[in-house]
């Protein structure tokens, strides 16, 4: 295993055992809950926007695999600071990559292209995206979202 993959594994392993952003915040603009129905597993992401209108907190709620998890941790980290068109941008540009359907560089992801090695295994991809489809979700005032 190279060291960048082994490096990747480690960000994913640590942001699965310590998520970061976890737990719903007293304030709550938008809410959204995703279901992946091929696992039962099911999230909920919480978006606080401040004055100007960017993202000012993004976290999130559940039980999910270690790759749901650390994509929803790493994700809420991401948001931070995002007007909802930047991170309409993100999602379409990491649901691109994921999916192997954009020619956006991997790197253009900064620290979520740890994420990208699930294309390679097509059962996990659902699992990388579950926080992204509630992100999208909440953001289009849609409470409920399944990855199905
Ligand atoms: Fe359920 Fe990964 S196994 S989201």
């Amino acid at each position: 295993m190279s060291d960048l993959r082994e490096l990747y594994q480690e960000v994913i392993f640590d942001h699965n055992r310590n998520p970061r952003n976890f737990g719903r915040p007293a304030k709550v603009d938008r809410h959204s809950e995703g279901h992946n129905p091929l696992c039962g597993d099911r999230l909920t992401l919480y978006i606080t926007f401040d004055q100007a209108g960017k993202i000012a907190q993004a976290s999130f709620e559940g039980q999910g695999c270690a790759i749901s998890t650390a994509s929803a941790s790493l994700m809420t980290e991401a948001l931070k600071g995002k007007t909802e068109a930047e991170a309409e941008v993100m999602f379409h540009n990491f649901h691109g990559v994921i999916m192997g359907t954009s020619d956006v560089d991997p790197a253009a992801l900064g620290k979520l292209q740890v994420l990208t090695g699930v294309k390679e295994f097509p059962a996990r991809v659902k699992c990388a995206t579950l926080a992204w489809h509630t992100l999208q979700a909440a953001l289009h005032g849609d409470q409920q979202v399944s990855t199905e």
